[in-house]
């Protein structure tokens, strides 16, 4: 059977294009995201609907499945396009999107940016007046208490760490996520920031409280050390980590880490993964610029790869 990439995509893609449609001029702050965001924003648009309809699911016998967004972001993000900035909502826009069908008993939604909090809560106000959520100013290492007021045998979580580098995340902090019993998570791994502080002696002290000690300094490559940074978690947690590798030519640019508490939920991620993993940034570029309102010049496609075989 083969796979319609070119379908595929823009189906994914058009739920994100129409949800910034009201707010895209709002004036609020705009974060500058670049293309590679794209897939990871897709990966989680994607999973909200597995993951609600299993997780609350009687079978399963939780009391609640909550959603943990500890770098929330402004709610948009920007992306140069064929010379035009094309606007996209980030992951709580995305997740709270789905409310009315695919709802999570609880949401803890933060930033370290004040802007970014009150930008975010105004977006979700007008597209969803009347939500209730609290919108948290905080940091990561705050945040992860939250974990702290969960019920560990009734409670699942699905955590989405998402920060703009390896500085925010302190290795015994995405431990304790990592170690609640049911915790489906995603993890931005920035590889390609690693590799270019690895000399940079004022980034020596946060490598060490990404990778845990100084054990990082004779790994040599960044590939090296996320590979053994993958492993310790695993072994410190007992959870099988997943990864996809975001590439954008033939630099690697993040790797992202993939976890979850339910065998039928890792069989949907590893096929969203194995979709996602065939598509490269081209063809983002190309559905994009057709799709969307704001792009005025198509973008040329030659090479897009229309079909493929499915696995
Ligand atoms: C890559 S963006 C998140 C994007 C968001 N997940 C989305 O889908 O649009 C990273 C965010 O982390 C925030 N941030 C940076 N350092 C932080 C920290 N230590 N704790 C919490 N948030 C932080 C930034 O203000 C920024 O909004």
């Amino acid at each position: 059977m083969s796979w319609d990439k070119k379908s595929w995509i823009e189906k994914k893609v058009q739920p994100h294009l129409d949800l910034v449609q009201p707010i895209k001029n709002d004036g609020e702050t705009v974060s500058n995201g670049k293309l590679w965001s794209l897939k990871k924003e897709i990966f989680i648009y994607e999973y909200i609907q597995p993951y609600v309809t299993i997780f609350r699911s009687d079978k399963n016998h939780f009391q609640r499945w909550c959603y943990f967004d500890p770098f929330s972001g402004s709610g948009m993000y920007g992306l140069q396009i064929s010379g035009q900035t094309v606007k996209f909502p980030g992951s709580p826009l995305l997740t709270y999107s789905r409310h009315e069908k695919y709802s999570f008993s609880d949401y803890y939604i933060a930033d370290g940016k004040k802007k970014n909090r009150d930008a975010l809560a105004t977006r979700m106000e007008t597209l969803f007046p009347k939500n209730g959520l609290d919108y948290h100013y905080s940091n990561f290492s705050e945040s992860v208490k939250y974990f702290d007021t969960l019920d560990r045998n009734d409670d699942a979580v699905l955590a989405i760490i998402d920060p703009p580098g390896f500085s925010q995340i302190p290795f015994q902090d995405v431990q304790q996520i990592l170690e609640f019993p049911t915790v489906d998570v995603f993890l931005t791994v920035m590889t390609s920031g690693i590799q270019r502080n690895l000399d940079v002696p004022d980034a020596h002290d946060a490598l060490t409280s990404f990778f845990g000690d100084e054990k990082w300094e004779k790994l040599g490559h960044a590939e090296n050390i996320v590979e053994e940074y993958k492993t310790r978690l695993e072994s410190a947690t007992k959870k099988k980590i997943e990864k996809i590798e975001i590439f954008m030519e033939n630099q690697k640019i993040y790797d992202l880490f993939y976890v979850s508490g339910n065998a039928i939920a890792r069989k949907i991620l590893h096929y969203i993964a194995s979709k996602l993993e065939k598509i490269q940034l081209n063809d983002l570029t190309s559905i994009v610029s057709m799709q969307s309102p704001d792009v005025k010049t198509l973008f040329d496609f030659e090479g897009f790869n229309q079909s493929e075989k499915s696995p």
